[in-house]
């Protein structure tokens, strides 16, 4: 069966489609709590203030990291009432004024919905729990042991491993009942048996009671996991030092995925106007992608892919995380260049991002993060992002050029991240202290843990960078370089004088330049120049009727290249810098990019 839409919608057009969606992880964006209140944690007032900020940025859609009621041992993404708040973040009434401020600054709010599992402190699972005859028995995963090993341990009905646990297992042993319940990210994370119709109905209530309050569409957190195969056969092994062994392959876009998300769609998102984004890992199949973001899907509208933000990993260990590895320019291109054809081909669509909070800060893993590059790269970064199709997605602290947190912090008390805990725990399990490996792996935490997008956000000079107020110590530290790194001062930037944009300017003016050429450049058609080049990214830009033709040209590297235009591209004018002040003139062939630079020019094709 081909999945390719006999005629295209892809340039028809949408609210959502044009949307800039920025993400707010609420622990660390900002403290609206007064001094006598103040525990070091985010909360909504804190978003309420800041919503006018967002606005001036050029934002339209907030997506909110969860809010609800959670014990935290995955920093809410483990839930335990979905329709309360956690009083940390505040009350029901604390979004209900959310929305209505963002209403009044025509904004919308997305909430991040995450029905792939509950909390183990979730009533229905504690209530499941009770005994195997429980009503709620089967609203989760339970399967008896495989019989006991030699230690006298109940052995798990696989051999799949924890996604977050590092070498544990999925499955979690309970006492009480003597079985197994399903566990895929981390023991406290309990998977819910979407085989059960109870439990759809309970996630379908559980939609509805954030539609009717005025949300305007969800996140899916690792939507794709829903359907498991119910054989639950062990995983081939892949990491023979680990008894557990990764099995996305039995649960990625499992066997009754479109089913239970057409079941979503036609139940509940058909009845209003949403925003939908699903976060999907694990899936190259193009045409599983197109069946769930196609046009005609009935499903979402579009899907994160993490093929970018897996480039660094090595992959003949399996899916691990934690490795590195030298990647190539063109090999990003390949990746953006790739979903920027095939998404218009096949009729789908693009959800932009290059930063969320599971990533480490993009800065610091495509380019140079170094005082010397770090603005001009972050620019470099904004550039790519605002000229690409697709929907935009700014994390938090992108805005201003965030960067990861230095090596010299400790593994031990500065990484808060359960994922990052588990890798520390077990590198010390298998490594002596002082040994290569260990140090080995305090630079992987450096680099990849998923704790450096979650820093307080740097909105000032001031202690704790502002983000609560001073003398009170944040949940987790705030990143030493924020007396140069922080919103005000980019804001306030005096770039007349200096004749660069900060990097908040720069997001401003890209954003605003994106919507004022949307046909182009959030609708139209993407062709790549000079694609072999290893410094220069390069590509066109064009609207349907092919009456605006733009040329993006991005030095990647840390020193001048001299770039000539392909054969057939005449630049009318140059709009834009990254840099903001090149003088290149019009009959120019050869262009001059300076370190990180990017270039806007308007073109015809002769
Ligand atoms: C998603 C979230 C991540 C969380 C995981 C389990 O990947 O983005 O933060 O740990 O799901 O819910």
């Amino acid at each position: 069966m081909s999945v390719v839409q006999p005629k295209s919608s892809f340039t028809t057009r949408k609210w959502w489609k044009e949307a800039v969606v920025y993400q707010v992880y609420p622990a660390s964006f900002k403290s609206g709590k007064s001094a006598s209140k103040a525990d070091g944690w985010g909360d909504i007032c804190g978003i309420i203030e800041k919503v006018p900020y967002l606005r001036s940025l050029g934002v339209d859609v907030l997506w909110s990291s969860p809010i609800y009621t959670s014990p935290q041992v995955d920093m809410g993404y483990d839930i335990a009432n979905y329709k309360s708040i956690d009083p940390r973040y505040g009350t029901l009434a604390d979004v209900d004024l959310l929305i209505k401020t963002l209403g009044e600054h025509q904004m919308k709010l997305m909430m991040d919905l995450v029905v792939t599992h509950t909390s183990d402190q979730h009533d229905w699972f504690v209530e499941s729990a009770k005994s195997k005859v429980s009503p709620r028995r089967d609203w989760y995963i339970w399967r008896p042991a495989q019989g006991l090993d030699g230690a006298g341990n109940p052995i798990p009905p696989n051999n799949w491993a924890q996604i977050l646990g590092d070498s544990l297992s999925a499955w979690t042993w309970h006492e009480r009942t003597q079985e197994f319940y399903l566990t895929l990210h981390t023991s406290e994370q309990v998977d819910l048996n979407w085989e059960n119709p109870d439990v759809i109905a309970a996630v379908y209530d559980v939609m509805e009671f954030w539609l009717s309050r005025g949300v305007a569409g969800f996140r899916m957190d690792v939507i794709n996991l829903i359907s498991k195969e119910q054989s639950f056969p062990d995983a081939p092994i892949i990491d023979p030092s680990s008894k557990y062994q990764p099995g996305e392959r039995f649960y990625t876009n499992g066997p009754r995925f479109h089913e239970y998300m057409h079941g979503i769609y036609d139940n509940v998102l058909s009845k209003y106007d949403t925003i939908t984004v699903g976060e999907t890992p694990y899936i190259t199949d193009m045409e599983e992608i197109i069946r769930a973001v196609g046009s005609t899907a009935r499903e979402l509208n579009m899907a994160f892919n993490f093929d970018h933000m897996e480039i660094e990993d090595v992959k003949t260990k399996g899916e691990s995380k934690w490795s590195l590895r030298d990647w190539k320019l063109t090999e990003l291109k390949g990746i953006f260049s790739g979903w920027q054809k095939r998404m218009k081909e096949w009729d789908g669509w693009n959800a932009i991002f290059l930063e969320c909070h599971d990533q480490a800060r993009s800065v610091s893993r495509y380019t140079k993060d170094t005082d010397e590059f770090r603005g001009r790269a972050a620019k470099l970064l904004a550039l790519l992002e605002t000229t690409l199709g697709g929907t935009i997605y700014l994390y938090q602290g992108q805005e201003i050029g965030m960067r990861n947190f230095p090596l010299e912090w400790d593994p031990e008390t500065d990484y808060k991240d359960i994922e990052s805990v588990n890798f520390w725990k077990r590198s010390k399990q298998l490594h002596p202290a002082g040994s290569e490996e260990l140090a080995k792996a305090k630079k992987l935490l450096q680099k990849k843990a998923r704790d450096h997008a979650r820093t307080p956000m740097q909105w000032c000079a001031a202690p704790n960078a502002g983000f609560t107020v001073p003398g009170v110590t944040p949940w987790m530290r705030v990143n030493d370089d924020f007396k140069t790194v922080n919103v005000e001062s980019q804001m306030n930037f005096p770039c007349h004088e200096r004749e660069e944009l900060s990097v908040w300017q720069y997001w401003q003016h890209a954003l605003e330049f994106r919507k004022l050429h949307k046909d182009a450049f959030v609708y139209g058609d993407f062709e790549d120049l000079d694609f072999e080049n290893e410094g220069v990214y390069a590509y066109l830009r064009m609207d349907a009727e092919k009456k605006e033709t733009w040329l993006v040209a991005m030095n990647w590297t840390d020193s001048t290249i001299e770039w000539a235009l392909p054969p057939g591209i005449q630049v009318t004018h140059w709009v834009s810098s990254s840099l903001q002040t090149t003088a290149i003139e019009l009959d120019q062939r050869v262009i001059k990019l300076r370190a990180f630079e990017g270039l806007v020019g308007c073109c015809n094709l002769v």
